[in-house]
This record gives structure tokens, C-alpha cells and sequence, in this order.
């Protein structure tokens, strides 16, 4: 049967473990890394906030209350605070005691062994986080053009904007929530000066919005895939990636009969 797939549809389906293997790992946390690396995922994607005292750390939520036993903002608590919280139990008894890694912990922990989508979450409550990053990258050599895989996105373009300038060389891009489904093809192309990637809610996209995506030279990883339907149907709409929190719905790209 695989004699008979074309070559376009044999092109390797880009597989993003969202926040780790967040099916089935604690989200964010180095046990959810490591899973997605073992099961063999192109990127695991990461959120980055900042703590009250400056630190970089991997957490989704502006408040520790969901993931972790503690409660506050990310911001009004120190990074010795928000490291004594048990970031795993809330997923399950085989994960307690998992930590809230730092973003410095997971680059040295994967850099180099599998990609690295930064997220930079909420960034416009966190003023100076894009040059935080970029300094944590520039000093693992990890700004200049190198086969570690890369890439910074957030939801606030602004922030893409200002962390383009500073780190050119690294890869952006833009999230794009469902009020995006008719972003024009002027849009997109303002988008592509500074973003390689236009990265929606998977329920906007259409062949047409990956064509024209595809037209402003940007590559599109809708996210989020929680089941195999939703990463197929995303596979026939001809989707670069898929951002998902079940690695294995994106290992083959299916056979057209
Ligand atoms: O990678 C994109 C995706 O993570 C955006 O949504 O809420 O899961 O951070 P969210
Ligand atoms: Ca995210």
C-alpha cells in the first residue's frame, strides 16, 4: 500500500507533545517531558511565566491552583515558594512529588535531543520575560542559525514582535484562538515579517486557511489534538504539525485508498 502514497502525502507529520505528553504526564512538568521524548515526539512544547523574583518556569496557568497543591499567581510567589509545591499528585499518586521545572532545566535537559516550542504565556504580565529568554538561550549558543530545533510562539504578537528583534534568528510564532477563523491573507502576511509559524485553535482550520498560510511562506501547527478523529482530520487538511496531547495520533500519516 505505501508504494502507492505520493510523495507530498509521505511528507513527515511534524508531532508536538503539548505541555510534554500531557496524556499522559502531569502537563509541564520533567516526567511530561521526558515522556514526550520517549515516545518519540519532533517538539515537546512548554508554557514559560516568570515567578516574583525573575525566575523562568514551565507552568500553564497564571495561578499555581490547578496544577499544583499550592494556590496565588505565578507572579506573587517566589521561585523557592512555587518550587516546594508538588506539581504531579493532581494527575496521579505516580507523580507525586514532580516539581515545576525552570525553563533553564528543561534546555539543558533536552536540548539537542528533541525540538522545543517555547510558549510565552501571558508575557504582557511579566514585563522584560522576552529578554529573559533570549539571554538563557544566547548563553547556551542556542540564538545562532544550529540543528537544535527551536521555536518561540505566544498568543501576544506584540511579544513575538520585540523577541523577534531580539533573537532573529530563531524561529517565531503566532497563536491564533478561533477569533482568527477570518484572518485575511493581509494579516498573515504582516504576521510572516516577523513569524515562521501561524499556529490556530484547530477548529478554524480549512483547506483554504492552510493554503493561504502555506502563501504567506509560514508553516501552520494547529493546536490542540486530544483525539485520533481530530488528528486525522487536521492530517487531510494538510497540516505542517499537530500540536497534541497524545503523541502516538500523530506518528503515520495515514494511507489514502
Ligand atoms: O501550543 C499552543 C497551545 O499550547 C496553546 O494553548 O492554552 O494549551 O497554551 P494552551
Ligand atoms: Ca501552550
Amino acid at each position: 500500500l505505501s508504494s502507492i502514497v505520493s510523495k507530498q502525502e509521505q511528507q513527515k507529520m511534524i508531532n508536538v507533545a503539548h505541555r510534554g505528553a500531557s496524556g499522559h504526564a502531569p502537563e509541564n512538568t520533567m516526567a511530561a517531558f521526558h515522556k514526550g521524548f520517549e515516545m518519540k515526539a519532533d517538539y515537546i512544547e512548554i508554557d514559560v511565566q516568570m515567578t516574583k523574583d525573575g525566575e523562568l518556569i514551565a507552568i500553564h496557568d497564571t495561578t499555581v491552583d490547578r496544577t499544583t497543591n499550592g494556590t496565588g499567581a505565578v507572579g506573587s510567589l517566589t521561585f523557592e515558594e512555587i518550587r516546594q509545591l508538588d506539581a504531579g499528585s493532581w494527575f496521579g499518586p505516580e507523580f507525586a512529588g514532580e516539581k515545576v521545572p525552570t525553563f533553564e532545566e528543561i534546555l539543558d535537559a533536552f536540548r539537542g535531543k528533541v525540538g522545543i516550542l517555547i510558549e510565552l504565556k501571558a508575557p504582557e504580565l511579566y514585563p522584560g520575560i522576552e529578554e529573559k529568554v533570549a539571554e538563557a538561550l544566547m548563553e547556551r549558543n542556542l540564538h545562532r542559525p544550529n540543528n537544535e530545533k527551536i521555536i518561540i510562539q505566544s498568543f501576544n504578537h506584540e511579544s513575538m514582535q520585540t523577541s523577534k528583534e531580539l533573537l532573529p534568528n530563531v524561529p517565531h510564532g503566532v497563536l491564533a484562538g478561533a477569533s482568527w477563523a477570518d484572518v485575511t491573507e493581509e494579516q498573515l502576511a504582516e504576521f510572516a515579517t516577523y513569524a515562521d509559524y501561524f499556529n490556530p485553535n484547530m477548529n478554524i482550520v480549512t483547506h483554504d486557511l492552510v493554503a493561504d498560510v502555506h502563501e504567506a511562506d509560514m508553516k501552520i501547527y494547529p493546536y490542540t489534538s486530544r483525539s485520533q478523529e481530530q488528528a486525522l482530520r487536521l492530517f487531510d487538511l494538510g497540516v505542517d504539525g499537530i500540536i497534541t496531547d497524545y503523541t502516538e495520533h500523530v506518528y503515520h500519516h495515514p494511507v489514502k485508498s
